[in-house]
């Protein structure tokens, strides 16, 4: 099975057909989500969240990523795959950015990486695709920054926040990147960033005129292991099925009805 690259992703936007992109942090979810047909996985700095236990993407180093994402990449077969560069990797200069994008395609297996601002970032962005290494754009709120918005708030609220995206998000697309994800922005900008650019957004709280969606998988498997943003829609609940499954099985084990015979070896 082929992969799907950077210029079947561009061309989805083209012809109206909507991105599914996930994240996942593991052979094991990114097997079950690839098989399933998303076009994107993304291994996100989110793994310092929902994985690692930390309040926020902050503490996530680029060996973390590499990590997570040579995972990932031995169970994607189809989907393509993009490794977030974390905070600290690519903001001291652009020579920083290229060394450690490069371990993140290289060691990591990545097909594409993603950062976090918008014009400030410009330079770096043309670096990495004259090196030949796709960048996806991130606007809106940018989790790296928490310290900087105060906070995981919704972005571009006023006439001159919005305005700021949108020079933002075509000056990315000038730039080269490939595609840009529109964390917690209204509805209003998102379509009109949307409009602006042609490179497909893919949202993630930003309404449904996107030209793809993106969640964090562990949100939308129902694990409400963090407080829950408006924008996540749980479409299981596994916090409870797996309190269930972990108590049949301690239940089974005090009884000393697990293992059965079913379950020896004679
Ligand atoms: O780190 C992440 O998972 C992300 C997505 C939520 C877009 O950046």
């Amino acid at each position: 099975m082929s992969k799907l690259t950077v210029l079947e992703i561009a061309k989805m936007k083209v012809d109206r057909i909507p991105i599914a992109m996930l994240t996942a942090y593991d052979a094991t979810f990114a097997r079950l989500i690839d098989a399933a047909g998303i076009d994107i996985v993304l291994v996100g700095d989110s793994l310092g969240m929902v994985i690692q236990g930390h309040e926020t993407t902050i503490p996530v180093t680029v060996d973390d990523i590499i990590y997570h994402t040579r995972a990932v990449a031995r169970a994607v077969k189809r989907a393509h795959l993009v490794a977030d560069m974390p905070f600290g990797s690519y903001q001291a200069s652009c020579e920083d950015g290229i060394r450690n994008a490069s371990r993140l395609i290289k060691e990591g297996g990545a097909e594409s990486v993603k950062v976090e601002g918008g014009r400030e970032l410009t330079p770096f962005v043309r670096a990495a695709t004259r090196a030949g290494i796709p960048v996806m754009g991130h606007l809106g709120l940018t989790p790296q920054s928490v310290h900087q918005l105060g906070g995981f708030h919704v972005q571009g609220r006023d006439d001159e926040a919005a305005a700021r995206i949108v020079d933002d998000a075509r000056a990315l697309e000038d730039a080269g990147v490939y595609a840009i994800v529109l964390e917690a922005v209204p509805r209003a900008l998102a379509e009109r960033v949307t409009s602006a650019v042609h490179v497909p957004t893919i949202g993630i709280g930003a309404g449904p005129d996107c030209d793809g969606q993106v969640l964090v998988i562990y949100d939308l498997l129902g694990f409400n292991g963090r407080v829950k943003p408006k924008f996540v829609k749980r479409y299981d609940d596994f916090e409870h099925r797996t309190l269930d499954a972990v108590a049949a099985y301690m239940k089974e084990v005090k009884a000393k009805s697990f293992p059965s015979d079913e379950y020896s070896f004679h």
